[in-house]
């Protein structure tokens, strides 16, 4: 994914927020805890405005989706059956320098030219009570054997002690030798080492990384040993801020755990849970039992996940506590569907996906999803224009998964996912029926009777069908038996539901929307000096506060009573302020930098000191384009709310 150069821009909208009180680093008295945030007075109004504006467009608002609220520690069976226990892990390598840790395939490709090294010695060889400490320097430095091999060493030693120059004749040559081998191997590390260097930098750099990483492995002024040069291209395996070399990528697993219980042992292991959609699955049953819901249907969930990121990065991009806003709808595998409908619709550019239809398989609500992602971030303020999509290849996704897109958003620092759209196939499901050994079927009798009508031919081809698809996969082939169970169980109407699964993070969305939000606008005084003014200019519906009420002058009783009886009115409905400190310039530009979009100030036309025909009326002032016009105080309940909910 593209990368763009616009760290200054970040850097602003970071102290922005600090200053204003949207995103603050959490712990900061005591240094802050790499990976963690917390939402300020505006920011936890903005982040509760984009729950409810998803909570709303994704249950409220549709009939076919209910809610759920689950724990964030579950039975650790839980994520032992989903995979996560298993396979849910980022690579990672350190610097073997400074030990800094790296997401492998975050790293930065680096060109350029690697220096490389068989090992080292140290300058400091303990002292030689025969007085050959000369001699043993002389082996130290000059034997350049790629790996430690002591009988090469040995002979090397021996060859030298035998030189007419040599002065070891108070104790016999074996011991001698013996003596200075182990002398030589205490301060020699045979440790490959290599470090990057780009294009124009002296290898004097390189060899001041690799006198680092030898002195860091006990050695006193080592002297590199058996220097040689390549040429790497895009190489990943080296720290970008050093050149020095990374270690081999390690699968870390991202899961927190802890241990529920007060004898804290390994059978009281749990984990913080790194998604919510697991969380669905597991109480599927529950709802399915507690409600009227009939799939097609959906099970949302707004909730805390937890992910020990190797590399936190880009402000609350990347957390290691973050908020997620999952949906599983859940839907009939399309064989149903054909059983029902006769065929399963085709997706094209030209399919209407504008309501739901029976005879929907995957890929149409997959597309539907997609789709109605798209028209809630419109409605948000995030349009085509700062949207794009990736879509999975095949050869990329899981191997239970039909189709994956993430919805990406243009961040100053990249265009990056906010959210992931995935066609899961029944993996999840089934994988928790195994695993807990209930069963998480529906019964589904529209389907049991559109079989009911089928030849024992053409359920032999739907079998036959299925036994060919599943032979032809490239990974997950099921044994034969089991493709004939589950057609066996579909044509008697059970079938465990596929999922089609949006999730977005909630963090990212206020991260988006602050950044998109930010506008810098210049402004001349009276007196001519110019001055940069910040304007957050986020959708009415999302800003924090809907609208900020002023008297025009605080020493005015009439003025203040008005607008603290307006401020009280609008403050039962929408989030709204009282300000009255500082001059009305200065009262706007405060609001302009918190993102409200209407300011109403209350004048001595409001009195009717012009005349009665003013009497009881306002000032509403837009943000974003400054304007103003004269309302009725009445008026403006009725003015605002539907620009604001
Ligand atoms: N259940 C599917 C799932 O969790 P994901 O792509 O790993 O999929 C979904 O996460 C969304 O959660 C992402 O698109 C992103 O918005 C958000 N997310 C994931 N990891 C995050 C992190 N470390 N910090 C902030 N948001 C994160």
């Amino acid at each position: 994914m593209s990368q763009t150069k616009e760290i200054p821009l970040m850097e602003k909208i970071v102290s922005l927020c600090k200053r204003r009180g949207f995103i603050f680093q959490s712990s900061e008295i005591y240094g802050g805890i790499n990976g963690f945030w917390d939402y300020g007075p505006l920011g936890a109004e903005l982040k509760r405005n984009l729950r409810d504006t998803w909570w709303r467009a994704m249950t409220r608002d549709r009939e076919d989706v209910v809610g759920l609220d689950a724990t964030i520690i579950m039975h650790p069976a839980i994520w032992k059956a989903s995979g996560h226990v298993d396979t849910f892990s980022d690579p990672m390598a350190d610097c073997l320098v400074t030990k800094k840790r790296f997401r492998a395939d975050h790293v930065e490709p680096q060109s350029g030219t690697v220096y490389s090294y068989v090992g080292a010695v140290g300058e400091e060889v303990p002292v030689d009570s025969t007085g050959c400490k000369a001699l043993l320097n002389h082996v130290a430095k000059h034997l350049e054997i790629p790996a430690m091999n002591v009988p090469d060493l040995a002979t090397e030693v021996r060859t030298l002690l035998s030189h007419p120059d040599a002065t070891h004749e108070v104790e016999p040559l074996d011991n001698a030798v013996a003596r200075i081998v182990g002398s030589v191997l205490e301060s020699w590390r045979d440790e490959k080492f290599s470090v990057l260097l780009p294009a124009g930098k002296p290898p004097e750099s390189a060899r001041k990384v690799a006198i680092q990483f030898y002195t860091s492995r006990g050695l006193k002024n080592p002297a590199l040993l058996g220097e040689t040069t390549a040429k790497v291209e895009n190489s990943r395996a080296f720290n970008p801020e050093n050149g020095a070399q990374l270690t081999e990528p390690k699968p870390f697993n991202l899961m927190f755990h802890t241990f529920v219980g007060a004898t804290a042992s390994e059978d009281d292991r749990a984990y913080l849970r790194p998604e919510t959609a697991q969380a669905i699955f597991a109480q599927f049953k529950n709802v399915v039992d507690s409600t009227r819901q009939k799939v097609p249907f959906g099970i949302c969930q707004i909730g805390k996940a937890f992910r020990n990121e190797v590399t936190p990065r880009n402000f609350t991009f990347r957390s290691r506590e973050f908020e997620q806003m999952e949906l599983e709808f859940f839907i009939k595998p399309d064989e149903a569907v054909e059983a029902v409908c006769g065929s399963v619709a085709q997706w094209s550019e030209s399919a209407d996906l504008s309501a739901p239809q029976p005879n929907w398989g995957w890929e149409m609500w997959h597309r539907y999803w997609v789709a109605q992602r798209t028209a809630y971030y419109a409605g948000i303020g995030l349009g085509a224009d700062v949207l794009d999509y990736f879509w999975q290849g095949k050869g990329d996704l899981a191997h239970y998964a039909r189709a994956c897109v993430d919805i990406l958003f243009k961040f100053p620092f990249g265009t990056e996912e906010l959210e992931g759209i995935a066609a899961r196939g029944d993996f999840d499901l089934t994988a928790h029926q195994n695993a807990c050994g209930k069963p998480l079927e529906v019964f589904d009798e529209e389907v049991k009777l559109a079989f009911a009508k089928w030849t024992p031919e053409q359920r032999a081809a739907l079998v036959a069908r299925k036994q060919n698809e599943n032979s032809a996969k490239e990974k997950g082939v099921l044994p034969a038996e089991k493709i004939a169970e589950w057609c066996e169980r579909l044509f008697k109407g059970f079938y465990v539901p596929h999922v089609i699964e949006p999730s977005a993070g909630l963090d990212r969305l206020a991260l988006a929307v602050l950044t998109l939000a930010y506008t810098e606008i210049e402004k001349t005084d009276a007196k001519g000096n110019k001055e940069t003014l910040t304007v957050m200019r986020f959708h009415p519906r999302i800003a924090p506060k809907k609208v900020a009420v002023f008297p025009l002058l605080k020493n005015k009783p009439e003025l203040v009573a008005k607008a603290r009886a307006i401020y009280d009115t609008l403050k039962k409905h929408v989030a709204a302020d009282y300000d009255e400190g500082g001059s009305i310039g200065k009262r706007y530009a405060r609001q302009d930098e918190a993102g409200t979009p209407f300011c109403v100030t209350v004048d001595f036309d409001t009195l009717g000191e012009k005349g009665p025909e003013l009497l009881d009326t306002v000032t509403l002032r837009h943000r974003d384009d400054g304007s103003q016009e004269r309302v009725k105080i009445s008026d403006l309940p009725g003015r605002l709310l539907p620009l604001v909910s």
